[in-house]
């Protein structure tokens, strides 16, 4: 099953600036996406996107709100629709007008499975914290005490061990952290504090 986009423009450019509201992309999610491990994901990489975007980009709050929804949408049709992945969310961000920097970031948050290459920070970073995401919190859920007391140094054993959460792809997780130019120890340090918080406040 190919995946493959075959195309790199996407959107109109004239709707440069136009997003969902919070309310229409809640309710797009909700209604998109079943499994509550999925939802809890993309609350977690929205959130960690929203905290790249104000802490690290220092960006006001309509560009804040676009990376989070980036990252809030970013797997929308992945629980239903597996095998129109990445298509079927972009055609109808496409269809409501939205700001096509939101559908290149949602396209090229796999290269390897989209065959779209990440091109600004917003796109690098939703590529970065995306399986790297995953994996620290497949560590918590074994740790007894969760995240609490979680270090980089763990979340490297696990990346190193081969039996652990083996779905997901050491290769692509050091690939996005080299493409975004972070140091990956920079990138877990990053992500455990703030994806703790995060998953302290989800309830599905
Ligand atoms: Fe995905
Ligand atoms: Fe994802």
């Amino acid at each position: 099953m190919s995946l493959l986009l075959n195309r790199n423009s996407f959107g109109n450019p004239a709707n440069s600036g136009n997003l969902m509201t919070k309310e229409a992309a809640m309710s797009l999610f909700q209604d998109w996406v079943l499994n509550p491990k999925l939802q809890v994901h993309m609350l977690q990489v929205a959130h960690l996107m929203q905290c790249w975007a104000k802490e690290k980009e220092g960006l006001d709050e309509l560009g804040i709100w676009k990376w989070e929804q980036a990252g809030l949408l970013h797997d929308a049709d992945w629980d239903q629709w597996p095998d129109q992945h990445c298509k079927k969310i972009i055609e109808h961000l496409e269809a409501l007008e939205i700001d096509p920097e939101v559908m290149h970031a949602i396209a090229s948050h796999g290269p390897a499975h989209f065959g779209v290459e990440p091109e600004n920070n917003m796109d690098k970073m939703l590529f970065a914290f995306d399986e790297l995401s995953g994996l620290i919190h497949a560590y918590s859920i074994l740790r007894p005490g969760g995240y609490e007391g979680m270090d980089v140094k763990g979340v490297k054993k696990r990346l190193k061990e081969k039996s652990f959460a083996t779905n997901v792809s050491r290769e692509e997780i050091q690939d996005a952290a080299n493409r975004a130019g972070i140091l990956l120890e920079d990138l877990i340090a990053f992500i455990i504090p703030r994806q703790a918080v995060i998953t302290g406040s989800i309830t599905v």
